[in-house]
């Protein structure tokens, strides 16, 4: 199950998110917000975090004005990776070398065809395994040198 969590200046963006979830029978749920009325994004940034680490769901899509707020606020929670990705090359290797649980969006930032691509490729790679990533993750976690 799929996390959705978005700001005002996200909104627009998150509709064309969720029109190619539905096309494509992807299960979500939607944290809001459901408007273009000012809100504070770390709301729905924490909101989505939660989500995936209680398990309910196990990655999420977050996306504000220019994705970088939301992913800000989301990654304070130890567990949580989200990457902020403007092409299906950085969205790949967020999925790949880093296990990335959050794809952040920025909406005035990306045209609705560059998203739909970005978020198909990241729901669609999985991560290498490949020890030195998983290292790399764990140091990150864990607050160790090596
Ligand atoms: C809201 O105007 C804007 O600041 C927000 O959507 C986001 O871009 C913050 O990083």
């Amino acid at each position: 199950m799929l996390a959705l969590g978005c700001d005002h200046g996200g909104y627009p963006l998150m509709k064309t998110v969720k029109e190619y979830l539905d096309r494509n029978h992807i299960a979500y749920k939607d944290f809001g917000t459901d408007s273009e009325e000012s809100v504070d994004y770390p709301v729905y940034a924490k909101k989505v975090a939660r989500a995936i680490l209680s398990g309910e769901c196990d990655k999420g899509i977050l996306v504000c004005g220019t994705g970088i707020g939301i992913t800000i606020a989301a990654n304070r929670f130890p567990g949580i990776r989200a990457a902020n990705c403007t092409d299906e090359y950085m969205a790949r290797f967020a999925r790949l070398h880093n296990d990335a649980n959050i794809l952040g969006l920025g909406a005035r930032v990306l045209g609705p065809g560059a998203a739909e691509g970005i978020v198909e490729t990241f729901l669609n790679t999985e991560f290498s395994g490949v020890d030195r990533h998983q290292r790399r993750i764990h140091m990150i976690e864990e607050d160790v040198d090596r």
